[in-house]
Protein backbone atom coordinates (compact mmCIF):
# COMPACT_ATOMS: atom_id res chain seq x y z
CA UNK A 1 0.00 0.00 0.00
CA UNK A 2 1.14 3.55 -0.83
CA UNK A 3 2.13 5.52 2.28
CA UNK A 4 1.21 9.18 2.71
CA UNK A 5 2.34 11.80 5.30
CA UNK A 6 0.32 14.68 5.42
CA UNK A 7 1.88 17.37 7.81
CA UNK A 8 -0.99 20.31 8.52
CA UNK A 9 -3.91 17.50 8.26
CA UNK A 10 -6.17 19.09 10.80
CA UNK A 11 -6.25 22.28 9.39
CA UNK A 12 -8.94 23.46 6.33
CA UNK A 13 -6.67 22.21 3.38
CA UNK A 14 -5.52 18.80 5.04
CA UNK A 15 -8.91 17.94 6.59
CA UNK A 16 -10.17 17.52 2.82
CA UNK A 17 -6.83 16.34 1.72
CA UNK A 18 -6.59 13.27 4.29
CA UNK A 19 -10.08 12.28 3.36
CA UNK A 20 -8.92 12.27 -0.45
CA UNK A 21 -5.97 10.41 -0.30
CA UNK A 22 -7.58 7.80 2.65
CA UNK A 23 -10.38 7.10 0.36
CA UNK A 24 -7.95 6.49 -2.67
CA UNK A 25 -6.34 3.74 -0.85
CA UNK A 26 -3.51 5.49 0.57
CA UNK A 27 -2.48 5.07 4.01
CA UNK A 28 -2.31 8.25 5.56
CA UNK A 29 -0.66 9.68 8.46
CA UNK A 30 -2.06 12.74 9.41
CA UNK A 31 0.31 15.15 11.26
CA UNK A 32 -0.07 18.23 13.37
CA UNK A 33 0.81 19.33 16.86
CA UNK A 34 -2.07 18.75 18.60
CA UNK A 35 -2.31 15.47 17.04
CA UNK A 36 -6.20 15.76 15.75
CA UNK A 37 -8.50 13.76 13.74
CA UNK A 38 -11.19 15.04 11.91
CA UNK A 39 -14.73 12.87 12.24
CA UNK A 40 -15.83 12.24 8.61
CA UNK A 41 -11.87 10.46 8.56
CA UNK A 42 -11.95 6.32 7.80
CA UNK A 43 -10.89 5.21 10.35
CA UNK A 44 -7.36 3.41 9.34
CA UNK A 45 -6.21 7.20 8.84
CA UNK A 46 -3.01 7.37 11.55
CA UNK A 47 -2.96 10.46 13.24
CA UNK A 48 0.45 11.56 14.62
CA UNK A 49 1.53 14.47 17.29
CA UNK A 50 4.64 16.46 16.26
CA UNK A 51 5.58 20.16 15.57
CA UNK A 52 7.70 20.37 12.53
CA UNK A 53 9.90 23.03 13.89
CA UNK A 54 11.27 20.52 16.64
CA UNK A 55 14.37 18.59 15.51
CA UNK A 56 13.88 15.32 14.25
CA UNK A 57 10.00 15.55 14.78
CA UNK A 58 8.99 15.53 11.35
CA UNK A 59 12.06 12.42 10.37
CA UNK A 60 10.03 10.84 13.40
CA UNK A 61 6.84 10.81 11.64
CA UNK A 62 8.59 9.93 8.37
CA UNK A 63 9.94 6.86 9.92
CA UNK A 64 11.48 4.23 7.94
CA UNK A 65 9.66 6.35 4.84
CA UNK A 66 6.85 6.86 2.59
CA UNK A 67 5.69 7.65 -0.87
CA UNK A 68 4.33 11.21 -0.72
CA UNK A 69 4.99 13.59 1.85
CA UNK A 70 2.12 16.46 1.64
CA UNK A 71 2.66 19.85 3.42
CA UNK A 72 0.31 22.62 4.04
CA UNK A 73 2.66 24.19 6.49
CA UNK A 74 5.57 25.07 4.54
CA UNK A 75 6.82 28.34 4.67
CA UNK A 76 10.31 29.59 3.68
CA UNK A 77 13.68 27.43 2.62
CA UNK A 78 14.57 26.26 5.54
CA UNK A 79 11.31 24.24 5.42
CA UNK A 80 12.46 23.47 1.95
CA UNK A 81 15.51 22.48 3.19
CA UNK A 82 13.90 20.22 6.06
CA UNK A 83 11.94 18.28 3.67
CA UNK A 84 14.95 17.61 0.87
CA UNK A 85 16.73 16.42 3.62
CA UNK A 86 14.29 13.46 4.22
CA UNK A 87 14.90 12.51 0.43
CA UNK A 88 16.51 9.37 0.82
CA UNK A 89 13.05 7.93 2.95
CA UNK A 90 10.58 10.58 1.05
CA UNK A 91 9.27 9.30 -2.40
CA UNK A 92 8.23 12.60 -3.61
CA UNK A 93 6.82 15.68 -1.90
CA UNK A 94 3.51 18.13 -2.32
CA UNK A 95 3.68 21.66 -0.57
CA UNK A 96 1.03 24.78 -0.56
CA UNK A 97 2.02 27.50 -1.97
CA UNK A 98 0.36 30.59 -2.81
CA UNK A 99 -0.39 32.59 -6.04
CA UNK A 100 1.07 35.77 -3.79
CA UNK A 101 4.19 34.68 -5.07
CA UNK A 102 3.26 36.34 -8.73
CA UNK A 103 4.83 39.49 -9.89
CA UNK A 104 3.97 41.61 -13.00
CA UNK A 105 5.65 43.07 -15.23
CA UNK A 106 6.77 46.15 -13.20
CA UNK A 107 7.42 44.18 -10.48
CA UNK A 108 4.63 44.84 -8.51
CA UNK A 109 3.37 42.20 -5.75
CA UNK A 110 0.46 42.22 -2.96
CA UNK A 111 3.42 43.37 -0.83
CA UNK A 112 3.38 46.58 -2.97
CA UNK A 113 -0.57 46.80 -3.10
CA UNK A 114 -0.71 49.88 -0.60
CA UNK A 115 1.59 52.11 -2.76
CA UNK A 116 0.15 54.54 -5.09
CA UNK A 117 -0.14 52.40 -8.14
CA UNK A 118 1.38 49.40 -6.33
CA UNK A 119 -1.48 47.06 -7.30
CA UNK A 120 0.19 44.04 -9.62
CA UNK A 121 -1.33 44.37 -13.13
CA UNK A 122 -1.74 40.31 -14.18
CA UNK A 123 -2.44 38.76 -17.28
CA UNK A 124 -5.89 37.35 -17.05
CA UNK A 125 -5.83 34.52 -16.71
CA UNK A 126 -2.45 34.22 -15.44
CA UNK A 127 -0.23 30.75 -16.13
CA UNK A 128 2.81 29.21 -13.98
CA UNK A 129 5.64 31.17 -16.16
CA UNK A 130 4.30 34.43 -14.56
CA UNK A 131 7.49 35.74 -13.18
CA UNK A 132 7.96 35.51 -9.25
CA UNK A 133 8.79 37.63 -6.53
CA UNK A 134 12.67 37.52 -5.66
CA UNK A 135 13.24 35.18 -2.64
CA UNK A 136 13.96 37.01 0.48
CA UNK A 137 12.71 36.75 4.54
CA UNK A 138 11.14 40.26 4.46
CA UNK A 139 7.51 39.15 3.63
CA UNK A 140 5.34 36.13 3.43
CA UNK A 141 5.17 35.99 -0.64
CA UNK A 142 8.90 36.42 -0.49
CA UNK A 143 9.57 33.54 2.07
CA UNK A 144 6.93 31.12 -0.14
CA UNK A 145 8.80 32.16 -3.16
CA UNK A 146 12.11 31.07 -1.79
CA UNK A 147 10.35 27.51 -0.35
CA UNK A 148 9.46 27.49 -4.16
CA UNK A 149 13.28 28.15 -5.35
CA UNK A 150 14.92 25.97 -2.80
CA UNK A 151 12.27 22.70 -3.54
CA UNK A 152 12.04 23.03 -7.53
CA UNK A 153 15.95 23.15 -7.50
CA UNK A 154 16.43 20.16 -5.76
CA UNK A 155 14.04 18.14 -7.93
CA UNK A 156 16.64 15.22 -8.59
CA UNK A 157 16.69 14.71 -4.88
CA UNK A 158 13.01 14.99 -4.03
CA UNK A 159 10.17 15.62 -6.76
CA UNK A 160 7.71 18.06 -5.59
CA UNK A 161 4.27 19.61 -6.87
CA UNK A 162 4.08 23.01 -5.39
CA UNK A 163 0.48 23.84 -5.48
CA UNK A 164 0.12 27.85 -5.43
CA UNK A 165 -3.54 28.33 -4.00
CA UNK A 166 -5.82 30.99 -4.30
CA UNK A 167 -8.40 32.61 -1.57
CA UNK A 168 -8.79 29.62 0.06
CA UNK A 169 -12.45 28.75 1.30
CA UNK A 170 -14.53 25.80 2.38
CA UNK A 171 -15.37 24.67 5.82
CA UNK A 172 -13.09 24.71 8.87
CA UNK A 173 -11.39 28.20 7.55
CA UNK A 174 -9.75 30.26 10.50
CA UNK A 175 -10.18 33.41 8.11
CA UNK A 176 -13.12 32.90 6.13
CA UNK A 177 -13.80 35.41 3.50
CA UNK A 178 -17.17 34.54 3.47
CA UNK A 179 -17.65 35.62 6.86
CA UNK A 180 -17.99 39.22 5.50
CA UNK A 181 -21.17 38.62 3.80
CA UNK A 182 -22.49 35.93 5.83
CA UNK A 183 -22.36 38.00 8.93
CA UNK A 184 -24.01 41.42 7.70
CA UNK A 185 -27.00 38.95 6.55
CA UNK A 186 -27.22 37.74 10.35
CA UNK A 187 -27.07 40.84 11.58
CA UNK A 188 -30.23 42.01 8.93
CA UNK A 189 -28.10 44.60 7.42
CA UNK A 190 -30.23 45.49 4.56
CA UNK A 191 -27.85 47.11 2.28
CA UNK A 192 -23.54 46.77 1.92
CA UNK A 193 -21.24 48.97 -0.29
CA UNK A 194 -18.89 47.46 -3.00
CA UNK A 195 -16.24 49.32 -4.14
CA UNK A 196 -14.53 49.01 -7.82
CA UNK A 197 -17.91 48.57 -8.90
CA UNK A 198 -18.68 45.05 -7.62
CA UNK A 199 -16.14 43.74 -10.06
CA UNK A 200 -13.07 42.82 -8.09
CA UNK A 201 -12.13 39.36 -8.84
CA UNK A 202 -9.98 37.81 -6.15
CA UNK A 203 -9.72 33.66 -7.47
CA UNK A 204 -11.09 31.69 -4.90
CA UNK A 205 -9.73 27.82 -4.16
CA UNK A 206 -12.27 25.32 -2.34
CA UNK A 207 -10.26 23.00 -0.10
CA UNK A 208 -12.06 20.02 -2.07
CA UNK A 209 -10.16 21.32 -5.55
CA UNK A 210 -6.85 21.34 -3.60
CA UNK A 211 -7.26 18.37 -2.04
CA UNK A 212 -8.38 16.49 -4.89
CA UNK A 213 -5.02 18.71 -7.04
CA UNK A 214 -3.18 16.83 -4.25
CA UNK A 215 -4.79 13.55 -4.37
CA UNK A 216 -3.15 13.64 -8.24
CA UNK A 217 0.07 15.05 -7.72
CA UNK A 218 0.80 12.53 -5.43
CA UNK A 219 0.22 9.86 -7.63
CA UNK A 220 2.09 11.36 -10.35
CA UNK A 221 5.24 12.48 -8.82
CA UNK A 222 7.27 15.81 -10.71
CA UNK A 223 8.41 18.74 -9.98
CA UNK A 224 6.52 21.79 -10.89
CA UNK A 225 4.60 23.94 -10.15
CA UNK A 226 0.53 24.83 -10.20
CA UNK A 227 -2.11 27.16 -10.09
CA UNK A 228 -4.48 25.75 -7.25
CA UNK A 229 -8.01 27.71 -8.34
CA UNK A 230 -11.84 27.45 -8.75
CA UNK A 231 -12.64 26.76 -12.44
CA UNK A 232 -14.34 30.27 -11.81
CA UNK A 233 -13.45 33.20 -10.66
CA UNK A 234 -16.91 35.38 -9.63
CA UNK A 235 -16.44 38.78 -9.48
CA UNK A 236 -17.15 40.08 -5.75
CA UNK A 237 -20.74 41.43 -6.23
CA UNK A 238 -21.78 37.75 -7.65
CA UNK A 239 -20.12 36.21 -4.30
CA UNK A 240 -22.53 38.40 -2.06
CA UNK A 241 -25.43 37.43 -4.28
CA UNK A 242 -24.64 33.66 -4.13
CA UNK A 243 -24.11 34.19 -0.48
CA UNK A 244 -27.53 35.84 -0.36
CA UNK A 245 -28.98 33.30 -2.33
CA UNK A 246 -27.14 30.37 0.02
CA UNK A 247 -29.31 32.36 3.44
CA UNK A 248 -32.06 32.92 1.26
CA UNK A 249 -32.17 36.92 2.25
CA UNK A 250 -32.59 39.96 -0.39
CA UNK A 251 -29.80 42.13 0.01
CA UNK A 252 -29.57 45.91 -1.50
CA UNK A 253 -25.61 46.36 -2.99
CA UNK A 254 -24.40 49.92 -3.22
CA UNK A 255 -21.92 50.18 -5.58
CA UNK A 256 -19.31 52.67 -5.33
CA UNK A 257 -16.19 53.71 -8.06
CA UNK A 258 -13.46 53.54 -7.26
CA UNK A 259 -11.33 52.49 -4.16
CA UNK A 260 -13.18 51.94 -0.24
CA UNK A 261 -13.90 55.32 0.82
CA UNK A 262 -12.31 54.42 4.13
CA UNK A 263 -10.64 51.88 5.60
CA UNK A 264 -13.70 50.13 7.49
CA UNK A 265 -16.29 51.40 4.88
CA UNK A 266 -16.66 48.95 1.93
CA UNK A 267 -13.10 47.20 2.05
CA UNK A 268 -14.73 43.46 1.93
CA UNK A 269 -11.55 41.10 1.78
CA UNK A 270 -12.14 40.46 -2.22
CA UNK A 271 -12.10 44.41 -3.16
CA UNK A 272 -8.81 44.77 -4.96
CA UNK A 273 -8.69 46.83 -8.28
CA UNK A 274 -7.28 44.83 -10.73
CA UNK A 275 -8.38 41.17 -11.23
CA UNK A 276 -6.37 37.71 -9.67
CA UNK A 277 -7.34 35.09 -11.95
CA UNK A 278 -5.39 32.29 -12.77
CA UNK A 279 -5.29 29.77 -15.47
CA UNK A 280 -5.62 26.46 -14.58
CA UNK A 281 -5.18 24.43 -17.53
CA UNK A 282 -1.15 23.03 -16.59
CA UNK A 283 -2.90 21.10 -13.94
CA UNK A 284 -5.70 19.46 -16.28
CA UNK A 285 -2.61 18.80 -18.89
CA UNK A 286 -0.30 17.79 -16.33
CA UNK A 287 -2.41 15.84 -14.00
CA UNK A 288 -5.53 15.36 -15.42
CA UNK A 289 -7.21 17.36 -12.88
CA UNK A 290 -10.76 18.35 -12.99
CA UNK A 291 -12.30 20.07 -10.66
CA UNK A 292 -14.42 18.69 -7.81
CA UNK A 293 -16.48 21.53 -7.59
CA UNK A 294 -17.41 23.29 -10.77
CA UNK A 295 -18.22 26.55 -9.70
CA UNK A 296 -17.55 28.63 -6.71
CA UNK A 297 -20.77 28.59 -5.48
CA UNK A 298 -21.21 25.21 -5.22
CA UNK A 299 -19.14 25.23 -2.00
CA UNK A 300 -21.01 27.80 -0.31
CA UNK A 301 -23.74 25.58 1.40
CA UNK A 302 -21.01 24.12 3.34
CA UNK A 303 -18.86 26.44 4.04
CA UNK A 304 -21.73 29.18 5.18
CA UNK A 305 -23.34 27.11 7.56
CA UNK A 306 -19.93 26.09 8.79
CA UNK A 307 -19.54 29.93 9.72
CA UNK A 308 -23.08 30.15 10.81
CA UNK A 309 -22.31 26.83 13.75
CA UNK A 310 -18.69 28.47 14.32
CA UNK A 311 -20.47 32.47 15.18
CA UNK A 312 -23.47 30.86 16.87
CA UNK A 313 -23.31 32.86 20.55
CA UNK A 314 -19.86 33.85 20.29
CA UNK A 315 -18.45 37.37 19.70
CA UNK A 316 -17.37 37.29 16.10
CA UNK A 317 -13.57 38.34 16.72
CA UNK A 318 -13.43 35.38 19.54
CA UNK A 319 -15.16 32.55 16.51
CA UNK A 320 -12.44 34.16 14.47
CA UNK A 321 -9.32 35.77 16.47
CA UNK A 322 -7.12 35.61 13.24
CA UNK A 323 -9.58 37.17 10.42
CA UNK A 324 -9.50 40.19 13.10
CA UNK A 325 -6.10 40.05 13.04
CA UNK A 326 -5.84 40.05 9.68
CA UNK A 327 -8.39 42.60 8.51
CA UNK A 328 -9.32 44.87 11.12
CA UNK A 329 -12.89 45.86 12.05
CA UNK A 330 -14.47 44.44 8.90
CA UNK A 331 -17.85 45.34 10.70
CA UNK A 332 -18.05 48.89 11.48
CA UNK A 333 -21.79 49.48 11.05
CA UNK A 334 -21.79 52.72 12.40
CA UNK A 335 -18.77 54.38 9.59
CA UNK A 336 -21.08 52.38 6.72
CA UNK A 337 -24.20 53.67 7.87
CA UNK A 338 -22.50 57.51 8.21
CA UNK A 339 -21.49 57.13 4.68
CA UNK A 340 -24.30 55.74 3.41
CA UNK A 341 -26.55 58.44 4.96
CA UNK A 342 -24.34 61.47 3.55
N1 LIG B 1 -5.80 31.16 3.55
C1 LIG B 1 -5.59 31.39 2.27
O1 LIG B 1 -6.43 32.00 1.57
C2 LIG B 1 -4.31 30.91 1.61
C3 LIG B 1 -4.04 31.31 0.30
C4 LIG B 1 -2.92 30.77 -0.35
C5 LIG B 1 -2.11 29.84 0.31
N2 LIG B 1 -2.38 29.50 1.60
C6 LIG B 1 -1.51 28.50 2.24
O2 LIG B 1 -2.29 27.50 2.84
C7 LIG B 1 -1.50 26.87 3.85
C8 LIG B 1 -2.29 26.78 5.13
O3 LIG B 1 -3.19 25.73 4.99
P1 LIG B 1 -4.54 25.70 5.81
O4 LIG B 1 -5.26 26.97 5.54
O5 LIG B 1 -5.18 24.40 5.58
O6 LIG B 1 -3.97 25.79 7.31
P2 LIG B 1 -4.79 25.94 8.64
O7 LIG B 1 -6.23 25.72 8.44
O8 LIG B 1 -4.29 27.18 9.31
O9 LIG B 1 -4.24 24.68 9.49
C9 LIG B 1 -2.88 24.53 9.77
C10 LIG B 1 -2.61 23.07 10.08
O10 LIG B 1 -1.23 22.88 10.31
C11 LIG B 1 -1.00 22.39 11.64
N3 LIG B 1 0.25 22.99 12.05
C12 LIG B 1 0.51 24.30 12.24
N4 LIG B 1 1.78 24.48 12.60
C13 LIG B 1 2.35 23.24 12.64
C14 LIG B 1 3.67 22.77 12.95
N5 LIG B 1 4.63 23.61 13.34
N6 LIG B 1 3.91 21.44 12.89
C15 LIG B 1 2.93 20.58 12.53
N7 LIG B 1 1.67 20.97 12.21
C16 LIG B 1 1.39 22.30 12.27
C17 LIG B 1 -2.26 22.79 12.40
O11 LIG B 1 -2.58 21.98 13.50
P3 LIG B 1 -1.97 22.26 14.98
O12 LIG B 1 -2.29 23.69 15.31
O13 LIG B 1 -2.60 21.23 15.87
O14 LIG B 1 -0.51 22.03 14.80
C18 LIG B 1 -3.30 22.55 11.30
O15 LIG B 1 -3.49 21.15 11.16
C19 LIG B 1 -0.25 27.71 4.02
O16 LIG B 1 0.80 27.10 3.31
C20 LIG B 1 -0.65 29.02 3.37
O17 LIG B 1 0.47 29.72 2.91
C21 LIG B 1 -3.45 30.01 2.27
Amino acid sequence: MRRAVVVGATGQIGRAAVDALARDDWEVTAVSRGGGRDEGWPEDVRVAAADREDEGALAGVVGDGCDVLVDMVAYGPSHARQLVSLADRVGSAVVISSISVYEDDKGRTFDTQEEPDGFPQYPVPMAEDQRTITPGETSYSTRKAGLERELLAAGDRLPTTLLRAGAIHGPHCQTPRELYFVKRNLDGRPRRLLPFGGESRFHPANVHNIAELVRLAAARPGTRALNAVDPDAPTVAEIAAAIDAVMGVETETVLLEGPPPSPTVGDTPWSVPLPVVCDMSAAERELGYRPVLARYADGLPETVAWIEGRLAGRDWREAYPKMFQTYGDLFDYAAEDAFLGA
